[in-house]
C-alpha cells in the first residue's frame, strides 16, 4: 500500500512537471504562425516595408503625388500602354530613369519592365515555392535554374540572406492577392 502510494506521488510530480515544460514560453513562440492569415498578414507587413510596391505597383497622381492604384496592386508595368519616352542615348551613356510610376526603368541594360507578381496565370498564378526562392535568391528570371540574370532595378541581391520562413510569408501572401491578367513586356536591349 505504502509502495503504491509512493509511486503515485511520483506520478502526480511527472505529470505536473510535465505539464510545466509544455506550457506555453512567450520567448519561445515563432516568429510567424505557418499555414494561417497570420502568415499572409505577415507577408503583406513584409512586402510593404521591403518597398515592392514602389516598382512592381502602378501609381496615379493624387492629391499628395503618386498614390498606388489598388485594384492593380503589385501587377507590374501595364503592357498595353506604350513604352515610356526615355532619353535612350543618355540611359546608353550610363544615366538611369525610372517612368513616373516607376515600373519600367532604362540604363546602360536597356529598358525593364516590373513583372506582374499577382496570382494570375500572367504572373506568379503558376510559380512553386522552389522557383520563387530560386528568382528572389539568385536573380533568375522565372525562378528557373537555366533563367536568365534579373535586370535592374530588381534588387534580388538584397534577398540573398532572406530566411525561409520569411520567403513563405511574402509567396503565401503575393498567392493571396487579386489576380491580375497583365502581360509584361520582355525587356529591351540596346543593339552592341
Ligand atoms: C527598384 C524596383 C524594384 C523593387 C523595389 C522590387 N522589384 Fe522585383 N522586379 C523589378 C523589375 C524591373 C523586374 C523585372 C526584371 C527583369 O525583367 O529582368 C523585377 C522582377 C521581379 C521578379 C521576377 C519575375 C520573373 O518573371 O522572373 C520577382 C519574383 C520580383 N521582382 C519580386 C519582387 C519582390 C517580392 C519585391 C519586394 C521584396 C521586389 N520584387 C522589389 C523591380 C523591382
Amino acid at each position: 500500500m505504502k509502495a503504491l502510494s509512493i509511486s503515485a506521488a511520483f506520478l502526480a510530480i511527472f505529470l505536473i512537471s510535465c505539464k510545466k515544460t509544455s506550457a506555453p514560453d512567450p520567448d519561445q513562440k515563432p516568429l510567424v504562425k505557418k499555414d494561417s492569415a497570420e502568415l499572409v498578414q505577415y507577408g503583406k507587413y513584409l512586402v510593404t516595408i521591403t518597398g515592392c510596391n514602389d516598382c512592381h505597383t502602378p501609381k496615379r497622381m493624387g492629391s499628395k503625388g503618386p498614390e498606388l492604384i489598388e485594384e492593380l496592386l503589385l501587377s507590374g508595368y501595364q503592357g498595353k500602354n506604350a513604352v515610356p519616352e526615355f532619353d535612350l542615348e543618355r540611359a546608353k551613356s550610363g544615366f538611369a530613369q525610372m517612368s513616373p510610376d516607376m515600373t519600367a526603368a532604362a540604363g546602360p541594360w536597356g529598358i525593364s519592365f516590373a513583372a506582374n507578381l499577382t496570382p494570375d496565370e500572367t504572373g506568379i498564378g503558376s510559380w512553386t515555392f522552389e522557383q520563387f526562392k530560386t528568382a528572389i535568391t539568385e536573380g533568375k528570371y522565372k525562378g528557373m535554374q537555366n533563367g536568365r540574370p534579373l535586370l535592374p532595378p530588381m534588387p534580388w541581391f538584397n534577398f540573398t540572406e532572406i530566411k525561409d520562413e520569411d520567403l513563405q510569408a511574402i509567396f503565401a501572401y503575393l498567392k493571396s492577392i487579386k489576380p491580375v491578367e497583365n502581360v509584361v513586356p520582355a525587356p529591351k536591349q540596346f543593339e552592341k
